[in-house]
């Protein structure tokens, strides 16, 4: 196994984490980037979360993957003459690259980027162990940022499952998917996992389990800021508050401070009013009109969409044409 040649979220100064953070706590709706769940015990609680019932996206789009990955294997049989590369953005614990790997023969070599360092490394030594003659390059690197990767003649496929385009706003959508498309080339393709609009109870639900692992996950970004940048936050004076917004169609996830209070972080003091709460993440949910349409204006053009039959979960082959 041998790192891909970018690594910049290693090379990041130790006091982005720390500016950031201070940064936005320091607005009027306090905020933090989903990004900063995702150390190893975040990435460990995802995978909890993911085994959840209530947690449809998940089972949803990998019980679609085998069928998308038989029609992916139909297309690239002839039209990837010098084999595939997988590039997989947001990595996590790689649970689903399997079915492409198990349909699509050509794959030569797969690069799985991830912000969260051990869990990625952990991740592409169990696939190494699974698939010892494929090359894998785990690329640790926040995925917000442009990313170089080195020259390659093979047909090139983005893999984003999981619906994490979902956590940008559809500007941050739109600059996510131009600069994958600088990363992957022209021609390159890009299999995406987006979350469909359904009914608010269905959403509500799978946000606010009744085991509470979803709210030990968003409190994990107060349990880091307290590891790593010597905070005080006392989580039993926080609330996981999840809720559909449909006037813009996303779930918020917020952090409600349950008293008026102060917290320190590395010498910086940030007070909180009862019930003043910080927005942790969002989670955008798209009409395949509107996502085919954003995807469009980002330079990407539609080359075919997978919907399961309850129209929970789409997945979206696109082409970068720019
Ligand atoms: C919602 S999880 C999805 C995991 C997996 N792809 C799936 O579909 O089950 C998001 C993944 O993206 C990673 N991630 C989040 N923000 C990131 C960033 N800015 N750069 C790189 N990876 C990031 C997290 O560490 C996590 O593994």
């Amino acid at each position: 196994m041998q790192y891909a040649e970018s690594r910049d979220a290693r090379e990041l100064p130790d006091n982005e984490f720390l500016a950031d953070v201070i940064l936005g706590l320091s607005q009027d709706q306090k905020t933090l980037s989903p990004k900063y769940f995702y150390d190893q015990q975040g990435s460990e609680y995802f995978d909890e979360i993911c085994d959840l019932q209530e947690y449809y996206p998940y089972r949803t789009e990998l019980a679609m993957l085998p069928t998308v990955a038989q029609d992916l294997g139909n297309y690239f049989t002839g039209n990837a003459p010098r084999g595939l590369e997988i590039v997989e953005f947001g990595a996590g614990s790689l649970r689903k690259v399997g079915a492409l790997l198990r349909s699509l023969q050509n794959v030569r070599s797969f690069t799985a980027i991830d912000i969260s360092e051990a869990h990625l490394i952990s991740a592409c030594r169990v696939l190494e162990s699974q698939y010892r003659e494929l090359s894998i390059h785990p690329c640790v690197h926040d995925f917000t940022k442009p990313l170089s990767l080195h020259p390659s003649e093979r047909t090139r496929l983005g893999f984003f499952p999981g619906s994490t385009i979902g956590n940008f706003t559809p500007q941050q959508a739109s600059v996510f998917l131009r600069n994958a498309g600088t990363t992957l080339g022209t021609g390159s393709f890009l299999l995406i996992g987006v979350d469909t609009q359904k009914p608010p109870t269905i959403l509500n639900q799978a946000y606010n389990d009744p085991k509470g692992i979803t709210a030990k996950f968003n409190k994990n970004v107060l349990e880091r800021i307290n590891r790593e940048l010597d905070g005080n936050f006392k989580l039993h004076n926080f609330a996981h508050h999840a809720f559909y917004n449909e006037t813009v169609g996303r779930i918020e996830m917020h952090l409600r401070s349950l008293k008026e209070q102060q917290v320190n972080i590395a010498g910086h003091t940030i007070e909180f009013s009862r019930g003043e709460s910080i927005h942790t993440e969002n989670s955008y949910k798209f009409k395949p009109d509107d996502f085919t349409e954003l995807a469009r204006q980002s330079g990407w053009v539609k080359h075919h969409l997978w919907l399961d039959s309850d129209k929970l979960f789409a997945v979206y082959l696109l082409q970068y044409a720019h």
